[in-house]
């Protein structure tokens, strides 16, 4: 297989699961209507992906990652509804459709997203792909991502922080909590799955190379929030200009944040380089994300 079939074959597995994971009916059909429409609106699944490769990596199988791999998808979920809430970056496009709150309304928004968040957290604690101290394990992971030590506080910052002038540090700082914070959960739950026990080193490279994949990842973020369009995107364009926030694109320009990009790429990829089995898929996935589209 080559690295798109490589890919395609991980995104089938998700996709098939995320299609199954809530009921379609029921009194709450309002709710879960809302939960799976931003579920299911077809994102890149990077995280996912990330938590099936790293397990397989380790182990020489998937499987073992795809409640965890679920979960990861439900939890970036839940934060992108809340991230496009009117109190925060105010966005009416998300994944090529209209966002949650502007479907369904704020209220509803705000609970789908909390529902998608704690059913992240059923799903990794009940897995029985995996056996409960793995889970256990797993769901102290996420949550430490996810929280007021990781993407929360990053949101905190982000948001706290439009209309001031940041430095490279801070912004740095910023994209560390609001996104890597969440692509390393994703490695590490791939790694904490695997029956194969991770060696130290592993458990060291997954993460140093989820903090570069992160940096290159959120950049690039930034950068096409100037220079794509809403129908590539699938998000609108413009947003960061216009809620004032500094980003690695305000703050450098286009030409030194591709290069930016291309220097974490690297170091991501150097970072896992013959501690794993395989990682060729992974220093692909770096590489194509660097210069991702959308
Ligand atoms: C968007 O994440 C939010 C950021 C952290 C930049 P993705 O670019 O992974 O969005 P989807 O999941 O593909 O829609
Ligand atoms: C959001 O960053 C990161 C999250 C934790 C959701 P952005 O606000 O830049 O993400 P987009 O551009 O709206 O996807
Ligand atoms: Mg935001
Ligand atoms: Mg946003
Ligand atoms: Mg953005």
């Amino acid at each position: 297989m080559n690295y798109g079939q490589e890919y395609e074959a991980a995104l089938d597995l998700v996709e098939k699961e995320l299609s199954n994971c809530f009921l379609k009916d029921g009194p709450n059909k309002g709710l879960l209507d809302a939960m799976r429409y931003s579920l299911l609106a077809g994102g890149k699944r990077v995280r996912p992906v990330l938590a099936l490769k790293f397990c397989q990596a380790l182990c020489g199988q998937m499987e073992p990652a795809l409640d965890y791999a679920c979960a990861v998808e439900m939890l970036h979920t839940y934060s992108l509804i809340h991230d496009d809430l009117p109190c925060m970056d105010d966005d009416e496009l998300r994944r090529g459709k209209p966002t949650c709150h502007v479907k369904y309304s704020e209220w509803l928004a705000l609970l789908a997203g909390d529902a998608l968040q704690t059913a992240a957290f059923e799903r990794l604690s009940l897995s029985k792909r995996t056996d409960p101290a793995a889970n256990a394990r797993a769901c102290g992971v996420l949550a430490a991502a996810a929280g007021c030590g990781g993407m929360c506080a990053g949101q905190y910052l982000d948001i706290m922080e439009e209309g001031q002038q940041l430095d490279e540090a801070r912004l740095t700082q910023i994209h560390t909590w609001k996104t890597a914070a969440l692509l390393k959960a994703a490695c590490l739950l791939g790694v904490i799955a695997s029956p194969v026990e991770p060696t130290l080193e592993q458990w060291a490279a997954a993460e140093h190379y989820a903090q570069e994949l992160g940096l290159a990842f959120q950049i690039r973020d930034d950068m096409l929030d100037v220079e794509s369009t809403a129908e590539e995107l699938g998000k609108p364009i413009g947003s960061d200009a216009g809620n004032g926030k500094t980003t690695f694109a305000s703050l450098y320009g286009l030409e030194k944040c591709a290069r930016l990009v291309a220097e974490h790429t690297r170091l991501a990829q150097e970072s896992i380089a013959g501690v794993f089995q395989n990682t060729e898929f992974l220093c692909e996935l770096a590489q194509s994300l660097a210069i991702r589209i959308k």
